[in-house]
Formats: C-alpha cells, sequence, structure tokens
C-alpha cells in the first residue's frame, strides 16, 4: 500500500484528483470506479476544474459507481445518481449513457445485482477505483461482516451508517434501511485503488483497517492484500498511525 499525506482536505482533494486524471490521460477509454461521501467531493470539484481548464477529457470514459440507495429514484436528490450528476457527470463532457450505477428503483434484489454484475463484467472491470472510508471500516456499502467473495449485493445498512448519512436527508427515519452495493470481490478486482480519508474522525478507522489483522469486521482491512492500493490521507485522519508512512 501506497500513503501519500496531505496537509488538509484540499490537499487530500488535489492530490486524489491527480491520480483520477493521470488515469484519464493515460487510458482516455479507461473504466473509473466511482464513489459518494463527503470525502470524494473536493476531489470531483478539483477534475471539474481542469477540464474547465481544458486539461481533461472525458469523452471516452465509463464510470461504474459503488453503490445506491434502494427505492430511491435517480431524481431523488439524496440518491446517489443525483450525487454523482450534481458533482460530475453533469459538470464535464463524460457519456451519461457510460455512467452506470445499481438501478435503486428495482425492487427485486435478484434482478439488480445480476443486471449491475453485468454491467460491471461487459465494461471489461475497473481501471481505477476510487474508494471511501466508512467509520465502522466499510467501503461502498459492505458492512462488517460481510463475505470477502461477493459481488453486487442488497445490503441492510446497520443503525451506524444510516446515523452517519443522516446529515443528507430530513431525519434518519428517510435514511433509506437497504442499498446495493458492488461486493468485496468486485472491487478487489479492480487493477488499481484509490482511497481518499480525511479528518481525525476517522483516525481510528484508518489504523485499524491498514495496520490491523485483515477481518470481515473491518471491511476495507481486505485492501491490504490487493497489489496497488494508494491512500491519500490528509494529517488528520493519520494522526493515530504511529508507523512510519
Ligand atoms: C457512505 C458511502 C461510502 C462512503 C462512506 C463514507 O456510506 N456508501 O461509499 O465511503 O459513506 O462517507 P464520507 O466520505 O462522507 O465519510
Amino acid at each position: 500500500m501506497r500513503f501519500y499525506r496531505a496537509k488538509d482536505y484540499n490537499d487530500m482533494s488535489r492530490k486524489a484528483a491527480n491520480i483520477i486524471s493521470a488515469q484519464i490521460i493515460m487510458k482516455p477509454q479507461c473504466v473509473l470506479g466511482l464513489a459518494t461521501g463527503s470525502t470524494p467531493i473536493g476531489a470531483y470539484r478539483q477534475l471539474v476544474e481542469w477540464y474547465n481548464k481544458g486539461d481533461l477529457d472525458f469523452s471516452e470514459v465509463t464510470t461504474v459507481n459503488l453503490d445506491e440507495y434502494k427505492g430511491l429514484a435517480r431524481d431523488n436528490r439524496q440518491s446517489y445518481y443525483y450525487f454523482m450528476n450534481e458533482n460530475l457527470f453533469s459538470k464535464v463532457n463524460i457519456d451519461t449513457d457510460r455512467t452506470f450505477l445499481p438501478d435503486g428503483m428495482e425492487a427485486d434484489s435478484e434482478i439488480a445485482c445480476r443486471k449491475y454484475n453485468e454491467i460491471i463484467h461487459s465494461v471489461g472491470g475497473v481501471d481505477l477505483q476510487l474508494l471511501g472510508l466508512g467509520h465502522n471500516g466499510h467501503i461502498g456499502f459492505n458492512e462488517p461482516g460481510i463475505a470477502f467473495e461477493t459481488e453486487t449485493h442488497c445490503v441492510t445498512l446497520s443503525e451506524r451508517t444510516r446515523k452517519a448519512n443522516m446529515r443528507f436527508f430530513i431525519s434518519e427515519d428517510h435514511v433509506p434501511r437497504q442499498a446495493y452495493t458492488m461486493g468485496i470481490k468486485t472491487i478487489m478486482s479492480a487493477h488499481k485503488i484509490l482511497v481518499v480519508v480525511s479528518g481525525e474522525d476517522k483516525a481510528d478507522i484508518v489504523r485499524q483497517a491498514f495496520f490491523g489483522p485483515v477481518t470481515p469486521q473491518i471491511p476495507a482491512s481486505i485492501l491490504q492484500l490487493h497489489n496497488d492500493v494508494t491512500i491519500v490521507a490528509d494529517e488528520a485522519a493519520l494522526s493515530k498511525c504511529t508507523e512510519k508512512i
């Protein structure tokens, strides 16, 4: 695992955006695995800025997102499709026919997950997967205890995750109870993985996930076994790592 220490959130965002743009420049027809949550917003903002300057071209890029809430339509402001559209897709020259997320409105979980797996396989897998890190070590919506060999599946969100995501909703009651997420197996199949982490509230989980034992109780710990993982974290998120990085 490679660690890049960033001064603060803005520095983390710029460094992450640099890595993503290098991927797009080196392989214009690449497949990017994208993430939602607060952490990647700054990186998306930076990519949009470079696109506006004429430095980046998304016209041949394909994207597959990690997850989507079950039961939320694309035009629901809390859906991850809406988030992606707001933060990136509508602001760059990406072909929206090549931007994929699980279908939150497909009520049959089996169909939704099978279709999403088919899409991921049909685009030929992910070149660079961007990940945030949940406070309990979740990646995508793979909650503690999930088997490492799963592909796209339907999850029941933990109370902790629902509380953490409540800030985007009117109240906790409005946070969906289930979501569709790429599985750990899918995430681990990406050629390269980029993890972004910011803030002191993530310091404990950064230490446990990347310096502790590999265990399904901390889903992100599996990343220690991937051969091309880059972690861009700010000082605050790294504050509990005493290891030399
Ligand atoms: C959500 C998303 C994850 C994300 C996590 C952390 O649960 N499904 O993909 O990594 O939140 O979010 P944040 O970056 O806001 O801390």
